[in-house]
């Protein structure tokens, strides 16, 4: 029987990694890749979602983090550190444990989903919250691991990236070609980084014809890229998205610029929409900030942006029970029954 090995072994050839580097790995990777019919049919294109809440920990973050703690593994760090807005820290958690090593994890107080905390609790990370935001967070972290014996797994470590654009492989891979139109949520700007990155590879050795327009999304409220300017105190309820000065900001001005792209904004009102129609429409539960990418499909063709025949993958970057406050909130409470079948049939509008 054959099980899909992480992203390291499926694409050893094409990663920073030698015969004697550990692999550190959850078999991340290998995530689905769902036709989204509605969202067809509301574009007249042909939808993709890229589901990378069905990684080991429920995020995307997993594809950099097997390769940031194998390297950090390989050189000898016994500790690594990260600041998050909760998905980095929580792989960073898991992998670290997986390599017998301490994590370390700083994130903005108050500001993170319970799910991820969660996990970074439970994966026995050490913990602190910091009173600032996650820009803060990191410059935290840097000063750290400059100064102490301690390895920085964010995604200003290039081999985060490296790890990342195996998810445009994939797409490659299923699609035999590059879609047309690739858009993705951005935060501190990795993610969109690692993917131009990858179809670039991909093109570049004529694995595929061609790379796609990327599309960035960021929220309103902390959309430094789309102003221009750095935005002091970042607001969004997509809180895995709350930065205010993405550290890869000019990667993401690249990707935007050499592949014929835009980076626009979309507010939370858009976000919750594009999160509700995401699951009550196409049975994929995403958190918040992963739908910032659906919700700027859906902005881009209202404003008919959007030539239809295309064919368009969004990525969805986190699973939605990391942060399920927003799939209760504003739901009505399921009514009590007692034992007895007609009641319930009655309640359940069956007769
Ligand atoms: N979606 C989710 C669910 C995220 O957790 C993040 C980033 C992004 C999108 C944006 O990706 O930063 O590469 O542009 N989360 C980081 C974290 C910041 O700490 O977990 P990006």
């Amino acid at each position: 029987t054959h099980q899909w090995r992480g992203i390291i072994e499926e694409y050893r050839d094409r990663l920073p990694v030698s015969g004697t580097t550990p692999v550190v790995t959850l078999r991340e990777g290998g995530t689905p890749l769902v036709p989204a019919q509605v969202l067809s049919e509301r574009t007249g294109c042909e939808v993709h979602l890229k589901v990378e809440g069905a990684n080991p920990t429920g995020s995307f973050k997993d594809r950099g983090m097997t390769m940031a703690i194998s390297k950090a593994k390989e050189e000898g760090a016994k500790a690594v550190i990260c600041a998050s807005t909760g998905n980095t820290s929580a792989s960073a958690a898991a992998y670290a444990v997986r390599a017998g090593m301490v994590s370390a994890v700083l994130v903005p107080q108050g500001k993170i989903a319970l799910g991820k905390m969660g996990q970074a609790l439970v994966h026995g990370a050490k913990i602190l919250q910091v009173d600032g935001n996650f820009d803060d967070c990191l410059t935290l972290a840097r000063e750290l691991s400059e100064n102490y014996p301690v390895a920085l797994v964010n995604s200003v470590n290039p081999v985060r990236i490296e790890g990342q654009k195996t998810a445009a492989f994939e797409i490659v891979d299923m699609l035999g070609d590059a879609p047309d139109i690739h858009v993705l949520p951005v935060g501190n700007a990795g993610n969109i980084t690692a993917y131009w990155k990858g179809y670039q590879e991909y093109a570049a050795d004529g694995i595929a014809a061609r790379t796609p327009r990327m599309w960035g999304f960021q929220a309103s409220g902390s959309a430094p890229i789309v102003r221009g300017e750095v935005v002091k105190d970042p607001s969004t309820i997509a809180t895995a998205i709350r930065i205010g000065n993405p550290a890869s900001w000019q990667y993401a001005l690249r990707a935007r610029d050499e592949s014929g792209g835009a980076i626009d904004e979309v507010t939370d009102r858009e976000i919750l929409r594009a999160y509700r129609l995401l699951a009550a429409q196409e049975g994929v539960f995403v958190e918040p900030a992963s739908a910032a990418s659906v919700a700027g499909l859906l902005k881009a063709a209202e404003q008919g942006k959007v030539d239809p025949g295309q064919r368009i993958v969004c990525t969805v970057t986190g699973n939605g029970l990391k942060d399920p406050d927003w799939a209760v909130a504003g739901a009505p409470q399921p009514v009590t029954v007692p034992v007895d079948s007609a009641t319930a049939a009655e309640r359940l509008g069956l007769v």
